[in-house]
C-alpha cells in the first residue's frame, strides 16, 4: 500500500515583476539576474496573504480530484510566511473549504517544506490513520524580503502549489527521505522576532525579520545535499537514474540544477524548470512545477518522477513517485 498524487494545483498572484522592474528598485540588471540565477520574472502579491494563495490552490485540488470538502481527512500546509503565528494556514484553508472532518496544521522546513509535508501525509496514510490529504506549499516571501538588499530580493517570488493524495494499492510514492542539518541554520534565516517584552525593556529589532543569506554557502550545501539525497533514494528503490522520466528540482537557481544534473549524470532536459517565470517560491516551488508538468500532460500513469529540494534549516527532501 502506498500514497498516490491524484491531482495537482497551483495559484500565483497576478502581478508580475520583471528583472527590469527590479532594476528600478535596486542596483541590478536583467543580465546579472538571468546569468547568475535563470530568473526573468516573479509573481508578487498585491495584498493577498499566504492563506489566500493556499485556499485558491486547495479549491482547485478538490475540483480536480473530484472529491468533496467533507471527504478530506488531513490538510497540511508547508510555509515560512504564514498569515499568523496562530492560527495555522491549514486551519484557515479548512474553514474556507468547509472541510469539517479534516485535521489541519502547518509544517516549516523552508524550501523543503512541501517534501516534508508530503512525507508526513504519506506516513499517516500508510499507518492507516487517514485515507487522503491535501498537501500545499504556499508562500508570500515578498513580506520578509529586504527590498533594499539586491543579493536576495531579486531571487524570490510569491505563490502556492499542492497535491491531493490518496491511499493507493498500485501507483504512488516508491521511496523518499527528508533530512536536516541544523548546525548550518544561520546561513539562511528569515522572519526572526525578537524576545522583547515589558519586563526586559528590550526594543524590537527589525533587521533579522528579513531574509538573510550566505548565498555561496547555501549554493555549496544545495549541490552536495541534493546529489547525495537523490543517490540514496534511487539506490533504496533499486531504480536507475536513466529510468526517471522527469526530475522536479526546487527552483532556486539554474546553475545549482546544472551542477546537480552533471553530478547525477541525469540529462538536463529531464529537469523540469520554470524558475524563469516564478523565481524561488520556497515551499511552493516544487508543487508549482509539478502542476505545470502535469497540466502540460507530460507525465503518464506509471512514469517515474523524482521530486527533490533543499532549503533553510538547512533541510532537504527527495521523493521518487510512480505517477
Ligand atoms: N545584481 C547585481 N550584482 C549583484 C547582485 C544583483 N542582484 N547581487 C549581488 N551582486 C554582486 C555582489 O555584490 C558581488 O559584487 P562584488 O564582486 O563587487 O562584491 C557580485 O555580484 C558577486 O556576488 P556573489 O554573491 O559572489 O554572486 P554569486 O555568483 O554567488 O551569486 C547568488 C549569488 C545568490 C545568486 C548565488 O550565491 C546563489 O544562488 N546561492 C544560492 C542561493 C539559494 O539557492 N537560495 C535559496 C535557498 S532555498
Amino acid at each position: 500500500m502506498t500514497t498516490r498524487i491524484i491531482a495537482t494545483g497551483a495559484y500565483a498572484p497576478v502581478q508580475v515583476i520583471t528583472n527590469d522592474d527590479m532594476a528600478n528598485v535596486v542596483d541590478t540588471s536583467d543580465e546579472w539576474i538571468t546569468q547568475r540565477t535563470g530568473i526573468k520574472e516573479r509573481h508578487i502579491s498585491s495584498g493577498e496573504n499566504t492563506s489566500a494563495l493556499a485556499v485558491n490552490t486547495a479549491r482547485q485540488l478538490l475540483e480536480r480530484a473530484g472529491r468533496k470538502a467533507g471527504d478530506i481527512d488531513l490538510i497540511i500546509v508547508a510555509t515560512v510566511t504564514a498569515d499568523y503565528s496562530t492560527p495555522s494556514v491549514g486551519c484557515i484553508v479548512q474553514k474556507e473549504l468547509g472541510a469539517s472532518n479534516a485535521v489541519a496544521f502547518d509544517v516549516t522546513a523552508a524550501c523543503s517544506g512541501f517534501m516534508f509535508a508530503l512525507s508526513i501525509a504519506d506516513k499517516y496514510i500508510k499507518a492507516g490513520m487517514y485515507n487522503n490529504a491535501i498537501v500545499i506549499g504556499a508562500e508570500t516571501l515578498s513580506k520578509i524580503v529586504d527590498w533594499s538588499d539586491r543579493s536576495t530580493c531579486v531571487l524570490f517570488g510569491d505563490g502556492a502549489g499542492g497535491a491531493y493524495v490518496e491511499k493507493s494499492e498500485t501507483y504512488g510514492i516508491i521511496e523518499e527521505e527528508i533530512g536536516s542539518k541544523g548546525e548550518l541554520y544561520d546561513i539562511l534565516t528569515g522572519g526572526y522576532t525578537d524576545c522583547a517584552n515589558i519586563f526586559n525593556g528590550k526594543e524590537k529589532e527589525d533587521s533579522l525579520w528579513y531574509v538573510n543569506m550566505n548565498g555561496r554557502e547555501v549554493f555549496k550545501f544545495a549541490t552536495k545535499s541534493v546529489v547525495k539525497s537523490v543517490e540514496r533514494v534511487l539506490s533504496g528503490a533499486g531504480v536507475a537514474a536513466e529510468d526517471i522520466k522527469y526530475v522536479i528540482p526546487h527552483q532556486a537557481n539554474t546553475r545549482i540544477v546544472d551542477i546537480i544534473s552533471n553530478k547525477l549524470r541525469i540529462p538536463h532536459e529531464k529537469f523540469y524548470m520554470n524558475i524563469d517565470r516564478y523565481g524561488n517560491t520556497s515551499s511552493a516551488s516544487i508543487p508549482i512545477a509539478l502542476n505545470e508538468l502535469n497540466e502540460k500532460g507530460l507525465i503518464e500513469r506509471g512514469d517515474k518522477v523524482l521530486l527533490t529540494g533543499f532549503g533553510g534549516g538547512m533541510t532537504w527532501g527527495t521523493m521518487l513517485v510512480s505517477w
